[in-house]
């Protein structure tokens, strides 16, 4: 611990002239990193010396690895801002966010299909993982209420994101991984089928993969679940992690059948701070009806004087994400998410082929589903994905180079995900600076690294 942390140390040599007004500053007053300092700071000196120290975080709008939305309008702002100080518990206290948030369920359950949108049970969460989460726990009471004796599994492709491993860690649920294998990058009806037994509370089925932006073929998976019940009477629900694609899919896919139309599709969750277009912290989970959530795991609270059934592993969260949420609905309307994601996937292909055409790289996807690709280095280019992500670096893009699991550990790309805000003109600021990293060689780093964690 330093001697003075946290303290104002006497001022030494001349006073800085342009801190006359704040004494604390002039004293050189540093930062507390280990215990409370002794005495109070004005606020301004506390807020000047805690932004300075962000300015080492990354720029958002440049950072190519997330999926989080990282700019939302100024009204949008404004009225996160007012509502930052409820809390999402307090349905009695804050009736009419409860009220909102009950509105998203409907509006969500109705834009994917649910057979009676009034009726289905849903929630807002965190986040797609405790979503993911709830699901699962809702798959595990349903598979133990049916008697079974075994060790509970959960089939899913290797390339589910990292909160359905801690699902199965945290609830003793074997995780069944379908590997990669060559060119297979996610699951498929085949692979997921066989790995299936009278323990498996559930199939995962993922639209859009967190590695390469694909959509696994919902359809099919279940397809080949219904002919496992003709075959052996296995009722196996399906749950679709759609943490980006449940809110790109209605959209811009609307053809494509992978929500509640299939009957076997239990439940559904998406990260309202995804593709929902909304800052961190919010996430939805729904069930397409009663049956499908066992009514144990649902707790009442008091709400208007009666009772409101809430299903969720936090208590206190913040209201501010479920009224933007809502306001992003307002806002937009069908039509507008059209065009909002449309223009993401816009400049995610006209991104993917323009790198495809340097030369170096092989696109493993186009950015055609999520806005969401993955490319890697050509055998032959002299560096790896691991130099390029740092070069891209050394101009402020945040592009993630990563190894693929088991199986494909030999494949490493690098993934770019298109947002809302990555615009055209930024697509080819980026096209001329990996252009021109290419042109003037790209110096191989002695050790790579793989430390990218999805
Ligand atoms: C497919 C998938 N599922 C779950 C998650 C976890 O989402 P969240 O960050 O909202 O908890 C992600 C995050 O990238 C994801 O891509």
């Amino acid at each position: 611990m330093a001697l003075h942390e946290g303290k104002q140390p006497a001022p030494h040599g001349g006073m800085n002239p342009l801190y006359v007004d704040n004494p604390a500053l002039a004293a050189g007053v540093t930062l507390p990193h280990t215990r409370l300092g002794d005495d109070p700071l004005p606020a301004d000196t506390a807020l000047r010396l805690v932004r300075d120290e962000l300015m080492l975080d990354g720029n958002a709008r440049l950072n190519l690895a997330t999926f989080v939305t990282t700019w939302m309008e100024p009204e949008a702002d404004r009225l996160m801002a007012e509502c930052v100080d409820k809390n999402m518990i307090d349905k009695d206290e804050y009736p009419q966010t409860a009220e909102l948030e009950r509105r998203c369920v409907t509006i969500l359950a109705d834009l994917w299909n649910a057979p009676d949108p009034t009726a289905v049970m849903g929630c807002s969460t965190t986040g797609s993982s405790e979503a993911c989460m709830l699901a699962g726990m809702a798959f595990k009471r349903r598979w133990s209420k049916l008697g079974r004796t075994g060790r509970p599994n959960l089939v899913m492709g290797a390339n589910v994101q990292v909160c359905w491993e801690k699902f199965c860690e945290y609830w003793e649920v074997e995780p069944r991984l379908v590997p990669m294998d060559g060119d297979r990058f996610h699951l498929t009806a085949d692979e997921a089928v066989a790995r299936c037994d009278e323990n498996t509370i559930g199939v995962v089925a993922i639209l859009g993969s967190t590695f390469d932006g694909s959509y696994e073929p919902v359809a099919e998976i279940t397809a080949a679940l219904d002919a496992l019940q003709e075959r052996t009477g296995l009722d196996i629900p399906v749950h679709v992690d759609g943490a980006s694609g449940a809110m790109i899919a209605p959209f811009l896919d609307p053809d494509l059948v992978w929500d509640f139309r299939l009957p076997r599709v239990a439940s559904i969750n998406t990260s309202g701070h995804k593709y929902g277009l909304v800052y961190p912290g919010v996430g939805w989970a729904i069930w397409r009806d009663k049956a499908a959530l066992p009514e144990e795991l649902v707790f009442n609270v008091n709400y208007l004087g009666g009772d409101m059934p809430t299903f969720a592993l936090n208590f206190s969260r913040p209201g501010a994400e479920v009224a933007a949420q809502y306001y992003t609905f307002v806002r937009l309307g069908r039509d507008g998410f059209r065009a909002v994601q449309q223009a993401s996937r816009d400049v995610a292909t006209y991104l993917a082929t323009g790198i495809e055409a340097l030369g170096p790289f092989t696109l493993l996807t186009r950015g055609d589903q999520l806005p969401v690709f993955a490319f890697t280095v050509k055998p032959d280019a002299g560096y790896t994905v691991f130099d390029v992500s740092r070069r891209l670096r050394e101009r402020g893009w945040l592009v993630p180079a990563y190894t693929f699991p088991e199986n494909r550990t030999d494949l490493a790309v690098l993934r770019i995900v298109v947002r809302n805000g990555f615009t055209r003109d930024l697509a080819d600021l980026l096209l001329a600076d990996l252009g021109r990293a290419v042109s003037e060689g790209i110096v191989t780093a002695p050790a790579s690294g793989t430390a990218f964690h999805h």
